[in-house]
């Protein structure tokens, strides 16, 4: 069995779906959800899932070592990224290294980087009339959005379509897509 912790830093609609996907698994099971939010609507989603959450702020993130004790004491096997919005710092790559998997709503290397995350990729991918987007799974590495990249899966984008229309496009190609590309990576994961 491969444990796994969920990070995300709103809505959780993803952390959701990778949860019911999973629920009754005998490969996969969710041991946490972690958020740096505290009013973030995924509390309430793990809350009615039954998996364990945790609050983190900054320092515990990133100039403490909380969040990898907590990780550790649950003996977690891989983390899965699912629409966070901060930077991963050094420390907690390298206590998982080549273990931590991310979601960009974009087709990497385009509309990546800083800033670049939720609506923000999404209004600025309309705002460009780009013809296509779609989603990326890549690993996670120390530089932001740059890790190997796992999957990539396109959508085409019509005349009409407003930043919010391509959003639905890519939350459906998220749940279609994140939930099986994490249970054949986590297969070759020691
Ligand atoms: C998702 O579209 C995910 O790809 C994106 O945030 C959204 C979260 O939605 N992630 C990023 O932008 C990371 N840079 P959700 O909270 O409903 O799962």
């Amino acid at each position: 069995m491969k444990k796994i912790a969920i990070f995300a830093s709103g809505s959780g609609s993803n952390a959701e779906n990778i949860a019911n996907y999973f629920r009754g698994s005998d490969q996969v099971s969710i041991s946490a959800v972690l958020t740096n939010k505290p009013d973030a609507y995924v509390l309430e989603r793990a809350k009615k899932l039954g998996v364990p959450s945790l609050v983190f702020n900054r320092k515990d993130f990133v100039y403490s070592s909380t969040v990898i004790d907590f990780l550790k004491s649950l003996n977690v096997d891989a983390i899965i990224l699912a629409g966070f919005l901060w930077k991963v710092p050094i420390e907690l790559i390298n206590a998982f290294p080549d273990k931590i998997l991310n979601i960009h709503p974009a087709l990497l290397p385009s509309y990546g980087g800083k800033g670049m995350y939720g609506m923000n990729v999404h209004n600025a991918v309309i705002e460009n009339k780009e013809k296509e987007s779609g989603i990326t799974i890549h690993l996670v590495n120390e530089e932001y959005d740059k890790g190997a990249i796992l999957l990539q899966a396109r959508t085409a984008i019509t005349e009409s379509d407003s930043s919010e229309d391509l959003a639905k496009k890519i939350h459906a190609l998220e749940y279609a897509y994140f939930p099986v590309a994490i249970e054949a990576w986590l297969s070759g994961v020691k």
